[in-house]
């Protein structure tokens, strides 16, 4: 979707290396949360998978960091990164915001697979987005073999675990998502609206100011002007 959005976004290389490095973190950072999550479970299968899982994030996280180097490297020293449009492009979403303690297996194992699984979208439109770049595409190429078989193993695990009550708790989870994604709109509406009205504050409120300031600089006298006689006391206190 919006191939030619992606293209754009993915065009500039400082931009290119700067979102790699970024979702080397979001990688290395889910890794660190499954290792949480193997640690937490009762369940040994889980255990496994989770530990799996971990090594395959810490992987991602290598091979997009050591890309965004090569990358970073190739750039002469002062090009300057054009912001990265995260929320247009992102990494692998949800993982950065996974609270590992507050979930049963059966709601972890859900708001894994719906995090995968857009995760996987989202890397294949960047594999076609960067035909141009076909070293980057290639490493989205293969993340994205792993993401699809953890967006596989969440699901049939899921199943396995709460066999009657999956549905349910994949749409609890989904509306989670849609929560998040809510807030993430709502909070970037609020930080527009008060870049707009702090500028109009500043256009607006503060020229009076200025005017009323300069009028008052001109009634000032200039130069030294005598001090009169009762306040010129020794000075024993600042007051
Ligand atoms: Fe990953
Ligand atoms: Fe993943």
């Amino acid at each position: 979707m919006f191939l030619f959005l992606h293209r754009w976004i993915w065009h500039d290389p400082g931009r290119r290396a700067r979102k790699l490095f970024d979702f080397a973190e979001t990688e290395a950072d889910g890794g660190r949360d499954l290792v949480r999550a193997a640690e937490l479970t009762q369940d040994r299968t889980l255990r496994r998978l989770y530990m799996l899982h971990a090594a395959d994030e810490s992987r991602h996280a290598d091979l997009f960091r050591t890309r965004g180097t090569a990358l970073r490297r190739a750039l002469p020293a002062s090009v300057s990164t054009p912001f990265q449009l995260n929320w247009v492009s992102p990494g692998e979403r949800g993982l950065d915001d996974l609270r590992v303690q507050a979930e049963s297996d059966a709601s972890l194992l859900a708001f894994l697979h719906l995090s995968e699984k857009s995760a996987a979208g989202h890397f294949a439109t960047y594999v076609d987005a960067l035909k141009t770049d076909p070293l980057t595409s290639a490493v989205f190429q293969e993340v994205l073999k792993d993401e699809t078989f953890h967006m596989n193993y969440t699901l049939a695990q899921l199943a396995r675990v709460a066999p009657k009550r999956h549905r349910l708790v994949l749409w609890r989870a989904r509306l989670g998502r849609l929560w998040k994604a809510y807030l993430r709109v709502m909070s970037a509406i609020a930080a527009v609206m008060g870049t707009v009205i702090l500028t109009l504050q500043y256009f607006i409120l503060l020229p009076p100011f200025a005017l009323l300031a300069k009028r008052a600089e001109r009634r000032e006298p200039q130069g030294w002007t005598p001090v009169s006689p009762e306040r010129e006391r020794p000075l024993e206190s600042q007051y």
